[in-house]
């Protein structure tokens, strides 16, 4: 069998990484043939025709076939995994709501486009920011296509959130497990230790010899950490990362198709679980099973905790409204 990915904004930053790694395998696999479809707006071509052609020279056993085009019709024909990248990204001293004019305005005419062309299964993964509220655009527009369908990419904060606690905990990143993320993939995002464990052994307890105080450190140096990171990441390269966000794509994605062992963090459509109100697309504890996500549910919520979900959510509601205000929803 062969899986039709397409890929937008594929003549970008995060495009470029993607794509080679994709026609490696090392998202569904060494035995899964790929087609990739680029899609593009007009100014973009060059650089996805380009990428085409070292596609090629490339030699990937498992790439039948790439397509280039600004069509999105063309782009998103017989799609199983439609990978939403193609956005502006922000500069320094942007949020990224602040992308919400510039970017919002893309994601309607492709959900529109998805649910007219994709594979009736298709699997939506919307990277390009700001990617929750983009997902929820995304997902109204496309009728007929299940909700469950349309996600955003949240793993690049929970792999942030992992390699911070793996470098003080001096622990090799893939003992630490549970570390879910909750809310929009933004400053107000909620990384979450209180069920993480290390090697088995709470991260609690494990930070508690570490770094003394666990929830002053929590609240003034572990979660700014991790939920300023993009930032961080822009102020040092000059630009926002690129080969993390395209890894943990892939991380998603294939967690998506193929299931999960334990936790993981997506944004997905929330039908009220934990008070998050329903139709807010928003980072959960997920498993994915039977090639499905599903939110982890009956976890303990501490007071300290709903606060700082609230608080996220609160956000996922504004700019849901802003959006609304500009009549894309
Ligand atoms: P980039 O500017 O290098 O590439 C964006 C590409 O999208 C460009 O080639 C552009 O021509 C194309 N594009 C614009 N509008 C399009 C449309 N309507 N259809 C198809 N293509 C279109 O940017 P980048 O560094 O690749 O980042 C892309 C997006 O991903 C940004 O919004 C960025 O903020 C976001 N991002 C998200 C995460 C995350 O974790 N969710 C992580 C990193 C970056
Ligand atoms: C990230 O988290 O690195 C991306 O969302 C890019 C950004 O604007 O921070």
């Amino acid at each position: 069998m062969t899986t039709t990915i397409t890929i937008t904004g594929a003549g970008g930053q995060i495009g470029y990484a993607l794509l080679f790694r994709i026609a490696a395998g090392d998202l569904l696999g060494p035995d899964e043939k790929v087609r990739l479809r680029l899609l593009e707006i007009p100014q973009g071509l060059g650089a996805a025709e380009g990428a085409a052609l070292e596609l090629q020279d490339g030699a990937f056993g498992l790439l039948e076939h790439v397509e280039v085009t600004d069509d999105p019709a063309v782009g998103f024909d017989g799609c199983d995994l439609a990978l939403l990248v193609g956005a502006r990204p922000r500069g320094p001293g942007m949020e990224r709501g602040d992308l919400l004019a510039a970017n919002a305005g893309i994601f309607g005419p492709q959900g529109a486009a998805i649910a007219a062309n994709a594979s009736p299964d298709v699997r939506v993964t919307v990277v390009g920011n700001p990617a929750n509220t983009n997902a929820l655009i995304a997902s109204a527009s496309a009728d007929g296509v299940p909700a469950e369908r349309f996600t955003a990419l949240t793993r690049l904060d929970e792999n942030r959130a992992r390699a911070q606690l793996a470098q003080t905990l001096a622990a090799p990143v893939d003992t630490i497990r549970r570390v879910p993320i909750w809310g929009n993939h933004s400053a107000t995002q909620f990384p979450d230790v209180s069920h993480a464990t290390v090697a088995g052994r709470p991260v609690t307890e494990a930070l508690d010899a570490i770094v003394g105080d666990v929830p002053s450190w929590l609240t003034d140096t572990y979660i700014p950490r991790v939920a300023k990171r993009g930032a961080e990441i822009i102020a040092v390269r000059g630009s926002s990362s690129v080969a993390s966000a395209a890894n943990a794509t892939l991380d998603h994605v294939r967690d998506w198709v193929h299931g999960t062992d334990d936790w993981t963090s997506a944004g997905v459509m929330s039908h009220g679980e934990y008070g998050v109100p329903a139709g807010l697309i928003s980072s959960f504890p997920v498993l994915s099973v039977d090639g499905e996500w599903q939110i982890v549910e009956g976890l303990e919520v501490s007071d300290w905790a709903r606060a700082r979900i609230d608080a996220s959510v609160a956000e996922l509601i504004e700019e849901r409204d802003a959006v609304r205000s500009l009549g894309l929803l």
